[in-house]
């Protein structure tokens, strides 16, 4: 892959309330903040400790909403369903189909979709889930990023401490075949996200630690909690790693190859 790779992408709002119902402006707040982190231009860089900074990576992917539908008419790129639904299953992908409330993909080799909806839970799941994604090689049918619209970009109803876009670049990153760094193991140190460069570590890290935070002997620099594939709150994460640009990079030459060229 040589020079940068366009995803075009349509976010179909589903929702039931007016309130959401979001706005353009919150919708391209999301768009500018993938294209912020994905070419490693986001502002807060600056903040990844010292130690790490030369594994910083740009994955030279953009992204814009589509121009074009899939009959080739001229569209925004969103997509504007009301539901009578308040919450959607993610077991169930409900948020999907039009017959169960949500609206159909777009076809997967040609758009990521992104589905904004009212709230997502899980029923083997107390928490509220932020956001959830399909790693590639699954249907074309549920293919995509589905996120609560509270979650969803910068302005409008997104909420601290997830109104910083960084829900959506987590479940991207999904979308392009990455894991956690911390190997979904639990909290054990056996677990592992395939990349060299992400440091072993236990669990999930939550909120905003303060660097360094330490794991499975991996001082002294400890969890690479500032990455976007940690659990941390949007402010405290910054980065992608050189390791897992190479893995996005893979899954661009191979699952996803279609936005290629
Ligand atoms: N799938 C995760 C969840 O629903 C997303 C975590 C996103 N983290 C964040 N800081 N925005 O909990
Ligand atoms: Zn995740
Ligand atoms: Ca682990």
């Amino acid at each position: 892959r040589v020079g940068l790779t366009h995803i075009p992408v349509v976010v179909h709002v589903v929702f039931h309330t007016a309130e959401q119902n979001i706005g353009e402006s919150q919708i391209t707040s999301q768009i500018d903040v993938l294209n912020q982190d994905y070419r490693a231009l986001n502002p807060d860089i600056d903040k990844v400790p010292e130690v790490w900074k030369p594994l910083v990576a740009d994955s030279r992917i953009e992204f814009h909403l589509a121009t074009h539908d899939p009959q080739g008419q001229p569209t925004d790129g969103i997509t504007r369903t009301q539901t009578q639904a308040t919450k959607f299953n993610i077991r169930t992908n409900a948020v999907k189909h039009s017959s169960s409330g949500g609206h159909d993909a777009w076809p997967d080799d040609r758009y990521l979709n992104l589905w904004v909806c009212p709230r997502i839970f899980d029923p083997k799941d107390p928490n509220e889930i932020l956001g959830y994604a399909q790693f590639p090689g699954g249907p074309a049918e549920t293919d995509g990023v589905v996120i609560g619209h509270q979650f969803f970009g910068t302005t409008g109803t997104a909420a601290a401490p997830f109104n910083g876009g960084r829900t959506t670049t987590h479940e991207v990153g999904h979308w392009l075949n990455l894991l956690h760094i911390w190997g979904d193991d639990g909290n054990g140190c056996n677990g592992s996200d395939l990349v060299m460069d992400t440091p072993n570590s236990g669990g999930p890290n939550f909120q905003a630690p303060h660097f360094p935070r330490l794991s499975c002997s991996n001082g002294p620099d400890g969890d690479m909690f500032v990455n976007y594939m940690d659990y941390t709150d949007d402010k405290s994460m910054f980065m992608f790693t050189q390791g897992q640009v190479a893995r996005m990079e893979a899954t661009l030459d191979s699952a996803r190859s279609s936005f290629n060229g």
